[in-house]
């Protein structure tokens, strides 16, 4: 598959998820699927689905997962951009949801969302040992010693001169952790071997980290309309990024060498590698 096919397919099902007209709480699953549904790149899922396939699994069994991990990362987004986090108004080129919906909402839809996330995968007609696999492992990457410590220690640097090392550790926790659980719960759909899961986790930590450094990169040198969320957001809340660590040309030649280290490693467990080969090449030059 393409990454376009893959990303119609990812869009296809999430739009089956949290209608109910008649619901009293129909208020709190439209701003669940405003955010959802406002676009993105859908890479996590897309990770999942690759990993799968390439682990000799079921891509339209796995498909649940992959859409699991979108409504989590969607969670992530919406708190992030809370008025107590970085506090910003633009997300996926829309207004951030409690722009719209307010915060009390925004907050719970956040909320919702994750445990909708852990609902989806264990829902999912996968053998249980498998999806039991998938719930573990995101709730890994997302807990305090993931994507939340990460978050949480994003919040305690700003303000201050942070070493290289430490905003490694801080990435590699808030982004580096759920791109690296896509990885290993595509392969755990799938069944796959424990060479794959190794494989899969040194690709998904690589680009996880690349994939940091490239956003902190465009939050710099992107524009709005392209980037669909704000520029100059992270000098506002005094963030430490890449950008005012190693400026423009170290953060291009740490992306670049990521980038390699992550195609190369695939080949140690697995032989069909051009589609993520391709997936690293284009999010190290993305743009949006
Ligand atoms: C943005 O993630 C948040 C970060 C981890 C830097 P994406 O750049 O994948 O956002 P969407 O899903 O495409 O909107
Ligand atoms: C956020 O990092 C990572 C998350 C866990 C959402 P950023 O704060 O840099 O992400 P953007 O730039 O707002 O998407
Ligand atoms: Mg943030
Ligand atoms: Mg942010
Ligand atoms: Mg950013």
């Amino acid at each position: 598959m393409t990454a376009a096919e893959y990303k119609a397919m990812v869009d296809t099902a999430l739009e089956g998820y949290f209608k109910g007209d008649n619901m009293p709480q129909k208020g709190l699953m439209d701003s669940m699927r405003y955010s959802l549904l406002a676009g993105g790149k859908r890479i996590r899922p897309m990770l999942v689905l690759e990993f799968c396939r390439i682990s000799g699994g079921d891509i339209k069994a796995a498909l649940p997962v992959a859409c699991g991990i979108e409504m989590l990362h969607t969670y992530s987004l919406i708190h992030d951009d809370l008025p107590c986090m970085d506090n910003d108004d633009l997300r996926r080129g829309r207004p951030t949801n409690h722009v719209v919906y307010g915060e009390c909402t925004a907050t719970l839809a956040g909320d919702a969302l994750q445990a909708e996330a852990f609902g989806t995968i264990l829902r999912s007609d996968l053998p249980a040992d498998r999806k039991a696999a998938c719930a573990e492992i995101l709730a890994d990457a997302v807990g305090f010693d993931g994507m939340c410590g990460g978050q949480y220690l994003d919040m305690l640097g700003e303000g201050k001169e942070l070493t290289e090392q430490e905003l490694t550790d801080i990435n590699s926790r808030k982004t580096g952790a759920l791109l690296t659980a896509a990885c290993q719960m595509g392969v755990a759909a799938a069944g796959g071997s424990e060479l794959m899961m190794a494989a899969a986790g040194h690709y998904g930590s690589a680009i996880g980290m690349a994939f940091q450094i490239r956003d902190d990169m465009l939050d710099v040198l992107s524009t709005e309309e392209q980037l669909g969320k704000p520029i100059g957001s992270d000098k506002e809340e005094h963030k430490n990024t890449y950008m005012a660590l190693l400026g423009r040309e170290g953060c291009e030649a740490t992306v670049d060498k990521l980038t390699d280290f992550a195609k190369n490693i695939l080949s140690e467990a697995f032989t069909d590698t051009e589609f993520l080969c391709g997936l690293a090449d284009s999010m190290a030059k993305r743009y949006n």
